[in-house]
């Protein structure tokens, strides 16, 4: 009796799923999701391979150094960088007068010792990089109503994170013919600017990087090229958002090897204690 009511109970759970899958599979195929434009045109990210990548993966000091100087030159007119401190410049390689000269040319807030008012005062190495607008409105204001995010840890926040900031600075285009006319809703209002790699294709960031040579690297550097300038300012936000990932990697490989080696050791250990006995 038992058996029979488990059987009928099984069955009709097995008919039940049938049922609701072979209905799910016949809505899809009759009334398809509306096609969206997201859907259809956004694109994954390029590929950028850093030196960071990896398990054995090491930054490039002269690369984190180039990256720095766009950010600092293009970027940090719009965008904070809230986390860093301009002390956390010395593992790029730079000296500690070079970190404090870097320090002394931002204009950090402060308080005017004599009054007591609110003003600035140029940087010190244990400072953080200061933000560009005083507040978020003044942020919209500039910035057809968007706010420019925080980069800190913007590789970290997005899938893919150094590949697609990358892609994202070299992505700029006009809108695909093809997308106005299956959408013509969806064309890129005023004030924004079409990025296939952004998830609503449409931003509110201008080409930062749009001249090759826009940026001047000091002697030994490669050229300035848009392409460069956009994959050595990834590198070096992959930096900010992970500035222990050398660290990190050679925790993890020496854990590893040492896993392995107790593996090995508790295996013998396990022969040497059973030896005697039949198997
Ligand atoms: C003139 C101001 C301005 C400059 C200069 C600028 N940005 Fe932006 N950026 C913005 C604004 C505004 C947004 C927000 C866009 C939005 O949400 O539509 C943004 C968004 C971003 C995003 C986030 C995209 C996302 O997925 O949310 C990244 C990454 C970014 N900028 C990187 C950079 C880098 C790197 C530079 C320097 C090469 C730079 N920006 C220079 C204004 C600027």
């Amino acid at each position: 009796m038992a058996r029979i009511l488990s059987i009928l109970v099984g069955l009709f759970f097995t008919v039940a799923l049938a049922w609701s899958f072979g209905k799910g599979a016949y809505t899809q195929i009759t009334e398809p999701p509306a096609a969206t434009a997201e859907h259809e045109f956004h694109l994954h990210p390029k590929e950028l391979h850093l030196a960071s990548d990896g398990p054995f993966g090491k930054f490039d000091k002269q690369q984190l150094q180039r990256g720095f100087q766009i950010y600092k030159e293009v970027c940090s007119a719009c965008h904070s960088l809230s986390h860093v401190a301009f002390r956390d410049l010395a593992a790029l390689g730079y000296s500690e007068g070079q970190v404090k000269a870097i320090a002394a040319g931002f204009q950090v807030p402060g308080v005017d010792p004599t009054t007591g008012e609110a003003n600035t005062r140029p940087g010190l190495p244990t400072d953080y990089f200061p933000k560009p607008f005083a507040n978020d409105t003044a942020a919209r204001a500039a910035n057809n109503n968007a706010i420019p995010p925080d980069l800190s840890l913007m590789t970290k926040a997005r899938h893919e994170g150094g590949p697609y900031v990358y892609s994202l600075l070299t992505g700029f285009q006009a809108q695909p013919a093809a997308l106005l006319k299956e959408f013509p809703d969806a064309k890129t209002p005023d004030g924004l600017h079409y990025n296939p790699y952004f998830a609503n294709l449409n931003l509110a960031m201008a080409p930062p990087l749009t001249a090759d040579g826009q940026v001047e690297y000091s002697p030994g550097n490669p050229k300035p090229t848009v392409d460069q300038m956009a994959k050595d300012v990834s590198a070096f936000l992959v930096w900010t958002a992970e500035p222990k990932l050398e660290k990190r990697n050679q925790t993890g490989l020496a854990v590893v090897l040492f896993l392995i080696f107790a593996t090995v050791l508790g295996y013998m250990s396990y022969r040497n204690i059973w030896a005697g006995k039949k198997h």
